[in-house]
């Protein structure tokens, strides 16, 4: 028996140097860098598509040579199935809707199309590749009707679906034009499951009153089979980043972020370029706490990580330009020759420097308007060890409701997130210690291996159910 993870990005990306080679490095994002860190008992193998778009054979074989050597089996995608696929229905489409920004949703047929096209592409890859008693494990939005295409060619197969984005409320999720088509393709795994207990609720809400059918409780049954459903917190390799200062690449980091950083205090901000993570109210709270609290002026720099990501995709696009402007504003008028209050990067760092920038900052400032999980949280509380360090979190952010003891605030009041600087600035190290304490006695409970047993266990005993129906 073997586990098939399916994603629409495979862990690592491929990329075309000059020369003509490829070159391979870990793709961004929290399902990737998560699921990647899972130690499984059974043989675990990765579909999905290789991070780039390729139109010659060879291209295809070289890379594909690479990536299986790592079992990750990978399916291209075209240029056109990139934009209206990749581009279009799932981040012009989907991904707005789920995250409450309805007014940047684009509806139009060739998205839809291509979305049909891409899903059944990835169902032809699995059947050529699974068996029957193997696990297939879907991943997200980008593959909501592979689980029914895949239920329609091999009716016995163990099919699991996790959603890692938010799964919006009936009222957002109808406007859908699609809506009872996705619904149907989800239903067709065994077992489906959200971050939160909302987002588990808000989907069986939609699917009882799209598709006039009942769940009861956490099941339902269509036609010879019972599908659950649950919320299931994703977690993080909780020992990988809680030991990070022992890894001597790391320690290094440490001691040059340290120097650079000197007697300032650090307040650290990691995402994908994404209208969803709140950068700019993040960046206007923190002008506000420049312009309120003139006493703190050269002693606290804002370091952030913007990782590229969809910036061909308009509404990206238009937020890195937006961000770039407001960030020069501020460098613009507070910086002096020693000090720069927002030091912005736009790419992504190794897992060795990033670490060492959790380890070395202060307070992480995580303002998501919306987000699904956020494992950036997750992982800046686990690094921080017995050390001080204050996390700001949006309440808007999945992992809200396990990290309870973080200061919370509502990004949409940039006054808010301005108070919570001061007050963590102004914390005691007694109390800041004591809050990651406890939020690190529940990271390191639910980690992502726990996490996946969880989701197996509950998925093992409804699949043994719908055996003994059979
Ligand atoms: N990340 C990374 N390199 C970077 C910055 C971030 O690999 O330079 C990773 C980070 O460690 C985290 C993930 O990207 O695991 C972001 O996940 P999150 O859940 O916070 O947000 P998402 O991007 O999935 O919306
Ligand atoms: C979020 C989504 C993932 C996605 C990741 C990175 O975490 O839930 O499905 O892979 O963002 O986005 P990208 O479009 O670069 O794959």
């Amino acid at each position: 028996m073997k586990l098939y993870i399916i994603s629409n990005r495979l862990p690592a990306k491929a990329c075309k140097e000059k020369n003509g080679t490829f070159i391979f490095s870990r793709s961004e994002g929290g399902l990737a860098t998560g699921l990647n860190s899972l130690k499984t008992t059974d043989e675990k193998h990765w579909i999905g598509w290789p991070g780039i778009c390729v139109d010659k054979k060879e291209d295809e074989q070289i890379i594909s040579e690479q990536l299986e050597k790592l079992n990750f089996h990978p399916v291209f995608l075209s240029c056109d199935q990139y934009k209206n696929y990749y581009e279009g229905y799932s981040n012009s489409t989907i991904w707005p809707l789920c995250h409450y920004f309805f007014a940047y949703t684009e509806y139009k047929n060739c998205f839809w199309k291509a979305y049909q096209e891409v899903n059944a592409l990835f169902c032809e890859k699995i059947c050529s590749i699974v068996s029957a008693d193997d696990y297939v494990w879907i991943q997200d939005y980008q593959l909501m009707l592979l689980p029914g295409m895949l239920r329609k060619r091999m009716p016995h197969l163990r099919i699991g679906y996790f959603h890692h984005i938010p799964f919006p409320s009936y009222e957002l999720f109808r406007i859908l034009p699609e809506r009872g088509e996705i619904l149907q393709g989800l239903l067709g795994a065994d077992f489906i499951a959200f971050h939160t207990h909302d987002y588990m609720r808000h989907f069986i809400s939609a699917a009882e009153r799209v598709l006039n059918i009942d769940f009861q409780l956490d099941e339902i049954q269509i036609g010879n089979r019972v599908i659950r459903v649950e919320a299931l917190p994703m977690g993080i390799n909780y020992d990988l980043y809680h030991s990070v200062s022992e890894n001597p690449e790391v320690q290094k980091a440490i001691n040059r972020f340290q120097n650079l950083f000197g007697n300032h205090k650090m307040i650290l901000s990691v995402d994908r370029l994404d209208y969803s993570k709140g950068i700019l109210h993040r960046l206007w709270g923190f002008s506000l706490f420049l312009e309120h609290h003139p006493e703190y002026l050269g002693k606290v720099t804002l370091a952030m990580v913007i990782v590229p990501s969809r910036d061909q995709v308009n509404q990206y696009a238009e937020l890195k330009t937006k961000i770039d402007e407001e960030i020069g504003a501020i460098n613009g008028k507070y910086s002096t020759i020693d000090w720069t209050p927002v030091c912005y990067f736009y790419h992504g760092f190794s897992f060795e420097e990033l670490a060492a920038m959790y380890f070395v900052a202060d307070i992480a400032l995580v303002t998501p308007l919306r987000d699904g999980m956020n494992l950036v949280a997750k992982e800046y509380v686990a690094t921080k060890q017995n050390n001080p360090g204050v996390l700001i979190l949006s309440e808007m952010a999945g992992c809200a409701v396990e990290l309870t003891d973080a200061i919370q605030i509502n990004p949409n009041d940039i006054e808010e997130i301005e108070q919570a600087i001061v007050k963590a600035l102004e914390m005691p190290e007694r109390e800041q210690k004591n809050r990651i304490n406890h939020m690190q006695a529940i990271l390191s409970n639910q980690t992502i291996n726990k996490w996946a047993a969880d989701f197996m266990t509950e998925w093992n005993d409804i699949c043994s159910k719908n055996q003994r129906f059979r």
